[in-house]
């Protein structure tokens, strides 16, 4: 690592900007390269092998590219299914992005809690350990909502999404044996705050969401504390994809202060 060493934050797609979002909060001036697996995406379609291979091997060639002073895996699918494998074959520090199932345990005053992910992170063992570690006592329902991430990608992309769009996730949780005592649900995938508005309309007034944005960004900014960032250092994003469409997210990025946008 040198002193331009950026940060290097890793999703399937767009869905990492809700980790980028807090990050700036507290980190405004760090270099970010911002990598999409635009090629990859969904990831929660696929296997864990697949997921597992892609993120393993993408994130050696770009820390042999980019040379990151830390690397975080701002994808709920990717960090569940592969976060110990990283660890183990990359030197550089890892933050992965886990259920935020603790927070939610904490929360609930019923003691029913929801999990939406994608389909291959709420069949995971790590999300069984985490339910085992933290939500002993309470009911925790799971639904894999493998199509919101496609509507996140598409309202970034500045398209409509209505809340009718999002209710057949909604209804994959209240519609559970015990559902109706739902009051606290974990966005589970880094895509899902992105509509944070319309689950708020599926789900009404009573239901809480937690996730773990926030936390995962005070970490990094821990783990970082008292390292400088020269000022010329920029942030850019990466996609594997083709970047005519990337291009279409332009506008999400540069809210994000990423104006650059690229081919890995
Ligand atoms: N953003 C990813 C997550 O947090 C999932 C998106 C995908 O299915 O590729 O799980």
């Amino acid at each position: 690592m040198n002193s331009s060493s950026p940060i290097l934050l890793f999703d399937s797609g767009v869905g990492g900007l809700t980790v980028l979002a807090e990050l700036r909060k507290l980190m405004p001036d760090a270099p970010v390269i911002y990598a999409a697996d635009m090629a990859g995406l969904p990831y929660g379609a696929k296997s864990e092998a697949e997921v597992a291979a892609r993120v393993a091997g993408l994130l050696g060639r770009m820390a042999e590219r980019y040379n990151p002073r830390l690397i975080c895996i701002a994808c709920n699918t990717a960090s569940t299914i592969a976060l110990g494998m990283v660890r183990e074959v990359l030197e550089t520090p890892i933050v992965g992005t886990v259920p935020a199932i603790k927070p939610a345990a904490a929360l609930t005053k019923t003691g029913t809690i929801g999990l939406l992910g994608t389909e291959a992170t709420v069949r995971q063992r790590y999300v069984d350990d985490l339910e085992r570690e933290f939500a002993q006592g309470k009911k925790l329902l799971r639904y894999g909502a493998n199509g919101l991430v496609a509507l996140g990608e598409a309202k970034l992309r500045g398209e409509e999404v209505s809340v009718d769009d999002v209710a057949k996730a909604a209804a994959g949780l209240v519609l559970q044996a015990g559902g109706e005592n739902l009051d606290t649900v974990v966005l589970a995938c880094t895509h899902f705050p992105l509509l944070e508005p319309e689950l708020r309309e599926a789900f009404g007034k009573d239901v809480s969401f937690v996730h773990g944005a926030e936390g995962i960004a005070k970490r990094i900014a821990h783990l970082l504390e008292g390292q400088k960032f020269p000022f010329w250092s920029k942030s850019f994003a990466v996609t594997t994809g083709g970047l005519e469409d990337f291009r279409r997210l332009s506008g999400a990025f540069e809210n994000h202060g990423i104006m650059k946008l690229k081919r890995f």
